[in-house]
C-alpha cells in the first residue's frame, strides 16, 4: 500500500485551505478516500503550527547588561531596603552547548490511521470545549479574581488577589489556540500591581501559579510580548524580596507588608521541604531572560542546603517534610513523603538540570536526584496487594521510628501520583531504564486508583495493603491476594480511605501524559479518555467544574436521587482551584494533541504545568 504520508512543511496546499467550507470539502474527500483505501492516512489534518526550536527573540545567553523592571504606576519592589544584601552573585553558566538526551518517544517514524487522528482530534474537542466553558465563566462571574466559586457563581480571594487563575491559565489559552482570549488576558494582566497582597502570602504558591504562569506565557510569544516579563520582573522582585534573612533560606509564608514597613525577617523554624525547595526552576527562568543573576542566586544557596544535607538526614538521600530555614536544618525531622509538602523539592532536581541543559554546575542537581531516587525506590515505593494481583507500585510517606528503623504508613495521595511522571522523564534524561519500569508501575497505580474507585474518581488519601516486605525488587515475596488472610477492606483495593475528595487535581493525568510522550503508547491516550470522561461527567456545574466531596459514594444506578442519565449525582464543593484550568485540562489536553507540540524536548514543565523553554 502506498504511504502518502507528508510533512505539512511540504504542502502548499495547507495554506489555502483555511475556511470552514473547504475544510469540510476536505473532510469529505479524506473520509472517502479513507473508506477506498483503509491503510491510507495522511497528516493534513489542520494540526497547530509548532514552535521553532529556538526563535532568535528568545535570548540564548543571558542577557548583558541585565534588563530590570521599570514599573510605571506600581509598587517597586527594587526599592525595598534589604537587610542583608548579598555581595557576590552567584552566576548562571555562560553558555549551554551540551545535548540533552532526547525525551519523547520517536512518533515521526509512525504513521497512525486516519480514524485514530480523527478520535483524537474529537477528543481533543470535547478537552478544550470544558476549559473553554469554565474560562467564559471566570471570565462573566470572577474577572481578575483568584478563583470562581464554579457553583455559586461568585468569586473568592485565595492567592493574595491578584488573579490566581487569571494569571493560571495564560499559557493553557494559548496552547489551546485561543488567541484573542489570551489577548485579552494580557491586557488584565498588565495592569496587576504588585503591592502587599492580603495578609500572609504562600510563597510557594505565588511563585509556582503566577510567576510560572507568567514565565510561561512570555515563553510562548517567542520572548516577544513584553508586558508579560515586565510582571514576571516585578513580581520576581517581590518574591527576592521574601529571601533577605540573615541566612538567605526565605520567609515562606509571609506578610510583604511587613517587608515594605522594613522590619527584619527571619526564615521559619518550622518550615516545609516543597516551600523551601520549589523556586529554582521558575528563578533559573528569570535570570536567563534578564541577565539578573539575584534570582539564580537565591536558589542555588537553598540547592546547597539541600546537597549538604542530603545524606544527613534520618533517611539519607531524602529530607524529610519538616525543615528548620533558620539554622538552617534539615536532618531531624521523621515524616519522609512522595506526597504533600515534599513532592516538588525532587521534581524540580531533574528538570532544574534540564533547563541549565546539563551545564558542570547542574551536576549537582543530577547527582542529588539519583541518589534520592535510589532512596525513594527503597523506602517510598510499595507493591501494594489488590484483588486481581496488579502489578503495580504506589507512592507512599514513611516515618523514622526511635529505634532508627523505618515505617510506612502505605497511604496514597492523588498529589504524589506525579512520581510517575518524574521517573519517566528521569529515566529519559539520564538514561537508566529501570527507572522507566518503575515510573510505569507507578503510573499504573493511579490509573488503577482511578479504575478501581467506586465512581471511577481516585480519591485524595487512602490506604492500601501491602506485601509484608514492599522493596519493589523483592521478588522472594507473595503478593497474590489472599482474602482468607487479607482484613476487610473498604472498597476492595482500598483499605481505608481517609480523605474522600476529588479537588480537580492534575497529578494522575499529568503521569499518563508523560507517559504517552515518552512511550508513545497508545494505550495512555485510552486510559486518558476514560478519565476524563469520569471527571467531566462528575465535576461538572452550571457554570464550570467544581471539586467532589466524597468520591467513594456507591454508585446508584436505580436513579434514586441520580440523574437522568442514572449516573448519581455526587455531592459537590464550590471550589475550582486554578489548577484544574492550568494543569489537569491542558495535560488532558496535550495528551491529544500533535506530539511534537509542546514537546518534551523543547519544553520543561514547573509543577503547576507551566512550560518553560528548553
Ligand atoms: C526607587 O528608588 C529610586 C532610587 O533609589 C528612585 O529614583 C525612585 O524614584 C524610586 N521609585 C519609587 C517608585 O519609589
Ligand atoms: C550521598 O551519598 C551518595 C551515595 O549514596 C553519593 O553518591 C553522594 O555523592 C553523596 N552526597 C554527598 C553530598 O556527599
Ligand atoms: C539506574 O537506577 C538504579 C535505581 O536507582 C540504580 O541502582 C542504578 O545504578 C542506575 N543505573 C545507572 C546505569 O545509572
Ligand atoms: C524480601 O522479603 C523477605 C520476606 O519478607 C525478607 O526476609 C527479605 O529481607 C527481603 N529482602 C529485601 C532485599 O528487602
Ligand atoms: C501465593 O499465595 C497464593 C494465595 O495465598 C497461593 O495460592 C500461591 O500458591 C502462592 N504462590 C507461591 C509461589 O507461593
Amino acid at each position: 500500500m502506498r504511504n502518502l504520508k507528508v510533512s505539512p512543511r511540504h504542502l502548499p496546499i495547507r495554506s489555502r485551505i483555511n475556511t470552514r467550507f473547504s475544510g469540510l470539502l476536505l473532510f469529505i474527500f479524506i473520509y472517502l478516500l479513507h473508506l477506498y483505501h483503509p491503510q491510507f492516512s495522511l497528516e493534513i489534518l489542520p494540526s497547530p503550527l509548532r514552535f521553532p526550536s529556538s526563535p532568535a527573540s528568545c535570548p540564548i545567553i543571558p542577557p548583558y547588561p541585565s534588563i530590570t523592571s521599570s514599573p510605571n504606576n506600581v509598587f517597586n519592589w527594587r526599592n525595598i531596603t534589604q537587610h542583608y544584601p548579598v555581595e557576590a552573585f552567584e552566576q548562571l553558566p555562560a553558555v549551554h552547548t551540551k545535548t540533552l538526551a532526547r525525551i519523547q518517544h520517536d512518533f515521526d517514524s509512525e504513521n497512525p490511521p486516519l480514524y485514530h487522528e480523527l478520535m483524537r482530534k474529537r477528543r481533543q474537542a470535547a478537552i478544550k470545549a470544558t476549559f473553554s466553558r469554565c474560562w467564559g465563566a471566570y471570565k462573566e462571574l470572577a474577572w481578575k479574581q483568584d478563583e470562581l466559586l464554579p457553583i455559586s457563581g461568585s468569586s473568592k480571594t485565595t492567592f493574595g488577589g491578584w488573579g490566581a487563575t487569571l494569571v493560571d491559565s495564560l499559557d493553557t489559552l494559548w496552547i489551546m489556540n485561543m488567541k484573542d482570549e489570551f489577548n485579552e488576558a494580557v491586557a488584565a494582566v498588565a495592569e496587576i500591581d504588585f503591592v502587599d497582597g492580603d495578609g500572609e502570602l504562600n510563597m510557594f504558591e505565588t511563585t509556582i501559579r503566577y510567576l510560572g504562569g507568567l514565565l510561561s506565557a512570555y515563553d510562548l510569544t517567542e520572548c516577544k510580548e513584553k508586558r508579560l516579563l515586565q510582571k514576571a520582573m516585578e513580581l520576581g522582585d517581590m518574591i527576592y524580596a521574601s529571601f533577605d534573612t540573615p541566612n538567605r533560606m526565605p520567609v515562606t509564608r509571609w506578610v510583604a507588608a511587613m517587608a515594605v514597613g522594613g522590619e527584619v525577617q527571619e526564615a521559619a523554624q518550622q518550615g516545609v521541604l516543597a516551600e523551601l525547595a520549589s523556586f529554582s526552576l521558575e528563578f533559573t527562568r528569570l535570570s536567563q531572560l534578564t541577565g539578573d543573576m539575584r534570582y539564580y542566586d537565591a536558589t542555588t544557596r537553598v540547592i546547597d542546603v539541600l546537597a549538604r544535607q542530603q545524606n544527613e538526614t534520618r533517611i539519607p538521600g531524602l529530607w524529610p517534610v519538616g525543615v528548620n530555614l533558620q539554622t538552617p536544618d534539615l536532618t531531624k525531622d521523621t515524616l519522609f513523603s512522595l506526597g504533600t509538602m515534599a513532592d516538588s523539592a525532587y521534581e524540580y532536581l531533574p528538570k532544574t538540570y534540564q533547563i541549565l541543559h546539563g551545564a558542570a554546575s547542574a551536576t549537582q542537581y543530577k547527582s542529588m536526584y539519583e541518589t534520592a531516587t535510589e532512596a525513594m525506590i527503597q523506602h517510598l515505593l510499595f507493591r501494594p496487594i489488590t484483588p486481581d494481583n496488579a502489578d503495580i507500585l504506589a507512592p507512599t510517606s514513611a516515618r523514622v521510628q526511635r529505634d532508627g528503623s523505618i515505617v510506612r504508613d502505605h497511604s496514597v495521595q492523588h498529589l504524589s501520583c506525579f512520581t510517575g511522571g518524574m521517573f519517566a522523564l528521569g529515566a529519559k534524561l539520564f538514561q537508566n531504564a529501570s527507572h522507566l519500569e518503575y515510573a510505569r508501575r507507578v503510573t499504573e497505580s493511579c490509573i488503577w486508583s482511578y479504575d478501581n474507585a467506586p465512581n471511577g474518581i481516585m480519591p485524595e488519601i487512602f490506604t492500601m495493603l501491602a506485601c509484608s516486605s514492599a522493596s519493589p525488587s523483592n521478588n522472594s515475596v507473595n503478593c497474590t491476594f489472599n482474602p482468607l488472610v487479607w482484613p476487610a477492606q473498604q472498597f476492595p483495593g482500598f483499605e481505608t480511605v481517609i480523605d474522600a475528595r476529588y479537588m480537580l487535581r492534575p497529578e494522575a493525568i499529568e503521569s499518563v501524559f508523560y507517559m504517552y510522550r515518552i512511550t508513545g503508547e497508545s494505550r495512555y491516550q485510552d486510559v486518558a479518555w476514560k478519565m476524563f470522561q469520569q471527571v467531566e461527567r462528575r465535576t461538572r456545574t452550571e457554570f464550570a467544574n467544581a471539586a467532589i466531596r466524597d468520591v467513594t459514594r456507591k454508585m446508584d444506578r436505580s436513579g434514586n436521587g441520580g440523574t437522568e442519565d442514572g449516573w448519581q449525582d455526587l455531592e459537590k464543593v464550590d471550589s475550582m482551584e486554578s489548577f484544574w484550568l492550568a494543569e489537569t485540562l491542558k495535560y488532558f489536553y496535550l495528551v491529544f494533541s500533535d506530539p511534537g507540540w509542546m514537546s518534551l524536548d523543547e519544553w520543561v514543565f514547573n509543577t503547576e504545568a507551566h512550560p518553560f523553554r528548553l
